[in-house]
């Protein structure tokens, strides 16, 4: 029986948050579930490397995080394939081949190229972009294609990446007259957009986001900062859960059905104030995320654990990995 495959992966930047959580794990869970896919799951260290090829302690540190925050949400080692880029030789070997198909500007076309030299720029970085950076998105190609991925699922920033990727498979394809390659297509999430506690997008660098990893503490404390209504003065003014800018839309997102009909209905009335408000969401997103954080907790106690499962998951990848580039090979070199 042949499955088809899925991958995916993530840069490590460190640990998680629920935007994460919410956007890209549970999604990833729910596929792993469905037994038509066989799941990749990957860390991509080597993309980390294209930028912060100087920052090697923290890469190490932030991948160990990632992991801890994929297995601790229910990223399952029995289900999926879970493995580390630079742990699939295959790939590296992949990418040296597809760069010698692909056109110099289909790489400089990349249009997250031009904002990471940017970003690079911007951060008083004087460092010319490297070579390494340039092929960002033909070593993302090679990472899809080593497993002959069919379905990637991305949110809409990585669409560029996999018309990149699917240009690439097809000149290959046309090139060595096979069809070898298969042309992966994004798999869109609907991601329910979770905002952070100041109403701006989620991130790390916001410092307006709640980790996965966050204490009971840590959680409440934040959410108490979170924006409301800002037309709600007093605790008996009425209030518009429209209109509450990050708070009732949390409730959205966190609570059943009752409990956000009994807020809203508080809230319009003006029988309940915002702090209380809060008090009971932070109940509710930590009672959630509490048994998470305890399996994440658990793991962590155990130091070689992550590392076993990670070698192990990718030890099992590789085995789909060098059946493709058995054969990339015997199409493309001479002597195999
Ligand atoms: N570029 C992706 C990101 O920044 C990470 C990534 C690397 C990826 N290789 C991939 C995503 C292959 C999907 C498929 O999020
Ligand atoms: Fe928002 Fe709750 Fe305050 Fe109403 S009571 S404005 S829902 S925080």
């Amino acid at each position: 029986m042949n499955k088809k495959s899925i991958l995916s992966l993530m840069r490590p930047t460190g640990k998680l948050h629920l935007g994460h959580y919410l956007g890209v794990l549970t999604n990833w869970i729910n596929l792993q579930e469905d037994s038509e896919y066989d799941c990749y799951f990957g860390v991509a260290d080597w993309h980390a490397l294209t930028t912060k090829f100087d920052e090697t302690d923290s890469l190490k540190q932030n991948t160990n995080e990632v992991l801890l925050d994929w297995l601790s949400s229910g990223i399952d080692p029995e289900k999926s394939n879970i493995y580390l880029q630079s742990l699939i030789p295959e790939t590296a070997k992949l990418h040296i081949y597809l760069s010698m198909v692909t056109p110099m500007n289909w790489a400089q076309r990349d249009p997250t190229l031009k904002d990471m030299v940017k970003i690079m720029k911007e951060k008083g970085s004087n460092e010319e972009y490297s070579y390494g950076l340039i092929g960002y998105p033909i070593l993302m190609a090679a990472d899809i294609l080593t497993f002959n991925a069919e379905f990637v699922p991305v949110g809409i920033d990585q669409v560029a990446h996999i018309e990149i990727a699917r240009d690439i498979a097809r000149r290959f394809n046309n090139i060595y007259k096979t069809d070898l390659l298969i042309e992966p297509k994004p798999k869109l999430t609907q991601i329910p957009l979770l905002k952070g506690l100041d109403g701006n997008k989620m991130g790390k660098s916001f410092h307006n986001d709640i980790k996965i990893s966050d204490t009971t503490e840590q959680t409440t404390k934040k959410i108490m900062t979170g924006i409301t209504d800002r037309s709600r003065l007093r605790k008996t003014d009425i209030g518009h859960p429209d209109e509450c800018e990050v708070i009732y839309p949390y409730w959205e997102i966190f609570a059943k059905q009752e409990q956000k009909e009994e807020i809203k209905c508080a809230c319009e009335k003006g029988e309940i104030g915002c702090a209380e408000c809060k008090k009971r969401l932070a109940q509710i997103v930590n009672e959630k995320m509490n048994p998470i954080r305890e399996k994440r907790k658990e793991l962590e106690s155990d130091t070689n654990k992550v590392k076993e499962i990670i070698y192990e998951g990718s030890k099992k990848a590789r085995i789909k990995a060098r059946e493709t580039l058995e054969k990339v090979e015997s199409t493309v070199m001479i002597y195999r």
